[in-house]
């Protein structure tokens, strides 16, 4: 993982602490879930692990990078996310992931001081110590696979340009040391270039540019991104699905947030809050579908904010104001406030992503990974397409692509096929 903050910590403490058989993987659909399999009146409902060949929570090795160089248990008790005595429970596994040097251009993320950064002199020269890294950790670690998740921080807005267009620019621009070659990119081309599965939890554009899908393609890895669902967006995607299927019309949605981690700070700058803006603005347009509903949806006003403010830490709250109306036009508002805590919601997330990204390489299936939608607030789709934000449709589909790659019969809910037999049977 390049970031070894708030959320990478607490995946790795809460790994370690299941391991030793004193907590639970809640929230995580791969070590918790089941999944239906056959008619319902089969009843088979094996555990998601136990169905498909997921690496075991004993088998994986964690590590990272990141432009400070406390350990993962220094990190994770400075991101005060889980308690000091579950940490100090597992701290000999946590003291001994220590970040490797981080590739990094403060351009990119103003509020960040770290000096645990490698020095370069292209950017070519800087992917090639990140994959060198990766061949280091691989050996010394005798893994036999890896998956890289992006969990550092939010990069600045920027939009793709002419060096991100094809993979031939794209090495042009490492060569000549292009400014618009952020980060998180040389990350994710030295992963694609080892064959590495990469998914990104932030919404920076990362591997959301041609040249990467040509990449992933040449060395058949697959991609995903980007921006882990979680806290507000969560939210959203679960009301919004249930107020468009009764054909309820919104006029405004109103959504703000207190924030006191190192994200918050991050996203403090507003050239890097921008980029979390267009990534939490989308998500209603496209459940929505104002071109295709203008009556319910045509002037809703959609409004986001992010406050940085220090005493919450990472126990994000948020308010949301909806304004709704009903038959022949009647106003009604929905208020929601939520007092989350936002690394635990998305830790389970990067579990389950890298678990399913390794699955899929397994399972030659590279490029874009629509089918893990269900975890990414701005889903990453093949140019042309719309991403699905419905998060019961998302579900339907993740669950759907397990079915198909174990050769089991795709659940469509139909069930007329054998209703009319069940209701004979109990006559
Ligand atoms: N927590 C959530 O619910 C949530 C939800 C969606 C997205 N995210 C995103 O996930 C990311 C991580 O969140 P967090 O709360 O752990 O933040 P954090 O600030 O605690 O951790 C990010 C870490 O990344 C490091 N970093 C930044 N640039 C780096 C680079 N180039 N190389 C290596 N390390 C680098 C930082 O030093 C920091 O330690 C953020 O981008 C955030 O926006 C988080």
């Amino acid at each position: 993982m390049p970031g070894l903050g708030a959320v990478a910590t607490t995946l790795i403490a809460g790994v370690e602490a299941v391991k030793k058989g004193i907590s639970q993987p809640i929230g995580s659909l791969t070590q918790m879930s089941s999944i239906r399999l056959g008619k319902r009146t089969e009843n088979r409902y094996p555990k998601i692990k136990d169905f498909v060949p997921l690496a075991d929570l004993n088998d994986i090795v964690f590590g990272g990078w990141d432009v400070y160089d406390d350990n993962v248990y220094q990190a994770a008790s400075h991101a005060k996310v889980l308690d000091q005595h579950l940490l100090d429970s597992v701290r000999e596994p946590l003291e001994a992931i220590v970040p490797m040097k981080a590739a990094f251009d403060r351009s990119f993320v103003k509020n960040l001081d770290g000096t645990h950064i490698k020095e370069f002199t292209t950017r070519l020269d800087l992917a090639q110590q990140v994959m060198a890294d990766i061949e280091n950790f691989k050996k010394a670690n005798n893994c036999s696979r890896i998956v890289m998740v992006w969990c550092g921080s939010t990069e600045i807005y920027f939009e793709e340009s002419d060096v991100h267009m094809s993979l031939a620019a794209f090495e042009q621009g490492l060569a000549n040391n292009d400014v618009r070659i952020a980060p998180s990119m040389i990350y994710a081309y030295a992963a694609l270039k080892l064959g590495v599965a990469f998914a990104n939890g932030a919404p920076n554009l990362t591997v959301d540019i041609p040249a990467f899908l040509e990449l992933a393609k040449l060395t058949n890895t697959p991609i995903a991104g980007k921006d882990f669902k979680t806290g507000q967006t969560l939210m959203k995607t679960i009301l919004a699905p249930g107020l468009t299927a009764r054909a309820l019309g919104v006029k405004g949605w109103f959504s703000t947030n207190i924030l006191g981690n190192r994200d918050g700070y991050v996203l403090d700058d507003p050239d890097n809050f921008k980029t979390k803006e267009v990534s939490k603005l989308s998500v209603l347009e496209e459940i929505f579908q104002p071109e295709i509903n203008p009556e319910l949806y045509g002037d809703m006003y959609h409004k986001v904010r992010i406050n940085y403010y220090p005493p919450r830490g990472d126990n994000k709250e948020s308010w949301d104001n909806i304004d709704i109306f009903g038959w022949l036009g009647y106003e009604m508002q929905i208020k929601i406030n939520f007092l989350c805590r936002d690394s635990i919601l998305a830790a389970p997330i990067v579990l389950d992503l890298a678990l399913f990204m390794d699955l899929a390489k397994r399972a030659n299936m590279s490029g874009i990974q629509e089918w893990l939608s269900f975890y990414l607030k701005s889903p990453q789709t093949a140019p042309g397409l719309k991403p699905e934000h419905d998060i019961f449709k998302q579900l339907i589909k993740l669950q759907n692509t397990l079915r198909h790659m174990m050769g089991e019969d795709l659940i469509t809910h139909l069930g007329l096929d054998y209703y009319q037999e069940l209701v004979e049977s109990m006559q």
